[in-house]
């Protein structure tokens, strides 16, 4: 009884499977979403992800406008700090993929940047420039 009941709904479970798979495996989120033109860190962030990311981090380093690190056509890599930013993306991105995968606390730009743009590495520093 259990044997055939559960014959008859492999079909349907099957069929949910390939659809679950259509819908969400072949996902944008797998690459960056496609109205992104140069994405290469945040490749697994929506649309509203990314701009809720970029208004956080922002906040974190103390930059104030997003034209700290954008001209006009945010996919321009013109502005020096953006071409920084991304590499400390990156450095994030191994931390807490690599020594904080397993701690509840994760690295963020404000573990550092503490809000200012300029980090301070020593007690007497005024920060790095
Ligand atoms: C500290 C520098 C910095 C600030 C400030 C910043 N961004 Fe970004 N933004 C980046 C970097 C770096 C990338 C590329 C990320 C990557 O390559 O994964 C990016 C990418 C983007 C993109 C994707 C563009 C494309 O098509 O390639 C958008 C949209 C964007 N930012 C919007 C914003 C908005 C809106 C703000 C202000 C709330 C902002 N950003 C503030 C650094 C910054
Ligand atoms: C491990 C500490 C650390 C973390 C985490 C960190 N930063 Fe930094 N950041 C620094 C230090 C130190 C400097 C100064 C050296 C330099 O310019 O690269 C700096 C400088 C910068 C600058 C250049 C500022 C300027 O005035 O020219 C940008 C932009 C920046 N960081 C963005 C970010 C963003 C965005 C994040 C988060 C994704 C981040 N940082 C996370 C330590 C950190």
């Amino acid at each position: 009884m259990w044997i055939r009941r559960t014959r008859n709904t492999l079909p349907f479970v099957f069929a949910i499977l390939v659809v679950a798979v259509t819908l969400f495996g072949l996902s944008p989120n797998s690459q960056s979403d496609p109205a992104f033109k140069n994405v290469q860190v945040l490749t697994d962030l929506s649309m509203d992800e990314l701009k809720e990311y970029m208004a956080e981090i922002t906040e974190h380093i103390g930059a104030e406008k997003c034209t700290f690190c954008h001209v006009r056509d945010k996919s321009s890599d013109e502005v020096e700090h953006k071409v920084v930013a991304r590499e400390y993306m990156k450095l994030v991105r191994e931390l807490n993929d690599g020594f904080f995968k397993e701690k509840e606390d994760k690295v963020t730009c404000f573990t550092c940047h503490k809000g200012e743009k300029h980090v301070t590495n020593h007690p007497d520093d005024e920060g790095a420039e």
